[in-house]
Order: C-alpha cells, then structure tokens, then sequence
C-alpha cells in the first residue's frame, strides 16, 4: 500500500474526534451555560432580619396584598379611575394601612433603616393617592404615575437591602 495513503488514513483517524460536531448539553445545561455567559454570578448581601415565624408569614402575606394592590392601581389607572386608586392606596398601603398591617408589631425587629423605608412607602402611597385624587380633577395622570414610581421605589429600595428569616 502507497505509504503516503497510509499515513493520510492514520492522520484522519487520529484528527476524527475533533471533528466530531459540538458537544451536546442538556437543556438544562444550557439554561446554565447562558446564565454564567449573560451575568457574573449575583451575589446576595442582602442584610438577614430575625423575626418570629408567625410575624414573618403575616409579613409576606402583606407584601403579597402589595403586590395585589399596586396591580390593581395600574388597572384603575389605566381605565381613568382615579378616585378609586386613590381610595385603594390610602386603605391598603398608605399611612392609613399601617394598623392593618400590624406595623406596629413587625417594626421593633426591623433595623432603623429597613422602617424608615416602611415608612417611607406608606408616605409615599398617601401622596400617590392626592396626585390621583388631582388627576380625577385636572387630568394629570402623568403626575399620578410618578407619584406611584416613588411608591415602587420603596419596594425595590427594601429588598435590595434585606431579607427575613
Ligand atoms: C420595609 C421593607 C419592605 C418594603 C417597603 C416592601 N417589601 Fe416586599 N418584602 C420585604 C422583605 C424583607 C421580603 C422577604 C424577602 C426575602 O426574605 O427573601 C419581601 C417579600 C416580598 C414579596 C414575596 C412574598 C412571599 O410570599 O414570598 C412580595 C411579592 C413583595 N415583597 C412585594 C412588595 C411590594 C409590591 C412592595 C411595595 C409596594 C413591597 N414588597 C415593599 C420587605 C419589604
């Protein structure tokens, strides 16, 4: 046999395997391989809260009630009724919420910082519910939707900071 065709054969058997298509992942692998290519790993440094379990599901039950209620304002806004959204943020995040919420109870296991941004979201809602009762008035929803950006930004405000256990 021609020497040549030979090592021609050796040299193409030993490069075979890196010609072999790409490897083949998981969709799971995947999921994880974009996840590392997209973001540098988070990390959490959230500060952890100590607080009672019952105090700390009646505290996620709130933030789910939150949740609920900035949803409903978007919906109450949009179809242009704004003395509803008003009366709804008062009742279920403004000042006059804290007693449903049993901020009173919740508050001493908070560090200053953490109830100072409670606070600052139940101030925040009460000025959101005057700029929707304005906006039934003069329709200035505009100033209404910034008022409930400063809402929102207590939300995220705290739980960029902490977490409960
Ligand atoms: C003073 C701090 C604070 C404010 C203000 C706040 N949250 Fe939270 N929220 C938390 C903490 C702490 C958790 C628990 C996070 C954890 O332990 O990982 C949480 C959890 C949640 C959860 C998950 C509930 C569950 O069942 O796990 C939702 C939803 C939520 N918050 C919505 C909101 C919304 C919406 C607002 C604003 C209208 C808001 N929160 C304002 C502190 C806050």
């Amino acid at each position: 046999m021609n020497p040549r065709f030979v090592t021609g054969w050796v040299l193409f058997l030993l490069l075979l395997p890196l010609m072999a298509p790409a490897q083949q992942h998981t969709p799971m692998q995947h999921e994880r391989m974009n996840a590392e290519h997209m973001t540098a790993p988070m990390s959490d440094e959230r500060q952890w809260v100590k607080v009672p379990e019952v105090l700390r599901s009646h505290m996620l039950a709130n933030m789910r009630d939150h949740l609920k209620t900035l949803n409903r304002l978007h919906g109450l806004l949009g179809s242009g009724r704004f003395e509803e959204a008003a009366d709804l943020a008062e009742q279920r995040l403004g000042l006059a919420s804290l007693q449903l919420h049993g901020a009173s109870r919740i508050g001493p296991y908070m560090p200053k910082r953490m109830a100072e941004i409670g606070t600052g979201m139940h101030k925040a809602a009460s000025r959101f519910a005057l700029a929707a009762r304005d906006a039934a008035v003069n329709g200035n929803v505009s100033a209404a939707l910034n008022a409930l950006a400063d809402v929102t930004a207590q939300c995220v405000a705290c739980h960029d900071g902490y977490r409960v256990q």
